[in-house]
């Protein structure tokens, strides 16, 4: 293994964990694409970089950010929607300018042509440099699923079962749209950092598959990554 483990104790101090490196991250390098994952995992660290900017610890405003992720079919006015979390959680109280922001509109009249956009921006920027991503249920990181790779840098993408009802979550308790729109796989392993993190008892069993090195996991693809680090709390990781 290549990667870099982090257990911790807690879920707050994953938190803090993955806030000190992404600051970092931030803090040495201008000119970063950053992707952030909108799961609700990674949005304790968002709090903390928030707070550590008000510190002058860090300015999240200097670097680009590109959505990982969206539900097809929902924007940034519909709850549960990737942009709208992150909007909530990130990109408002961390004040980053829009022109830094460039996210997959899940409302697009095309959403073919509206994935190609955003494959077509990530390639001439030259890829990500960080990616922030929550495991997902199934081992999913974005909405690339196990057993379906996709290609290029951006793709749209049927969802699993388990994803859809793990989505659930997100529309309280109403059902997930079934398509995906996702940075694939091998847009986020080309990023030079990227940090997985998983917390809570309900992750367990997945974190344990794929720190077995479960191929057909996503998020497993990162464990010989030497640029990534994963950070887990000790209820998924005991
Ligand atoms: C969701 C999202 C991902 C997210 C992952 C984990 O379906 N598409 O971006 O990181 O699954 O979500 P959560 O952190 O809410 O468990």
């Amino acid at each position: 293994m290549r990667a870099q483990l982090i257990r911790v104790a807690t879920e707050a101090e994953a938190a803090r964990e993955a806030s000190r490196l992404i600051a970092a991250h931030i803090n040495a390098k201008r000119d970063a694409l950053v992707t952030l994952a909108a799961g609700f995992t990674p949005l304790a660290a968002y709090q903390e970089l928030v707070a550590m900017q008000s510190r002058g610890e860090v300015d999240l405003t200097s670097v680009r950010y590109v959505g990982l992720d969206e539900w097809v079919g929902l924007g940034e006015n519909d709850e549960g929607s990737c942009i709208f979390t992150m909007n909530g959680a990130f990109y408002q109280p961390a004040g980053i300018p829009k022109e830094n922001i460039r996210v997959f509109d899940g409302t697009a009249k095309d959403i073919c042509a509206e994935a190609q956009a955003i494959n077509a921006y990530v390639e001439a920027i030259g890829g990500l440099s960080l990616a922030v991503l929550g495991i997902g249920m199934n081992g999913h990181v974005g909405f690339n699923e196990p057993g379906n790779p996709l290609e290029g840098q951006f793709s749209l993408t049927p969802l699993s079962a388990v994803t859809q009802a793990a989505g659930r979550k997100y529309f309280f308790g109403n059902a997930a749209p079934k398509t995906g729109a996702t940075l694939t796989l091998n847009a986020l392993m080309a990023a030079k950092h990227s940090i997985l993190i998983a917390t809570g008892a309900h992750k367990r069993e997945i974190t344990k598959a794929v720190l077995a090195g479960e191929s057909s996991l996503p998020a497993a693809a990162f464990l010989n990554h030497p640029g990534a680090v994963y950070i887990f709390d000790a209820a998924c990781c005991p």
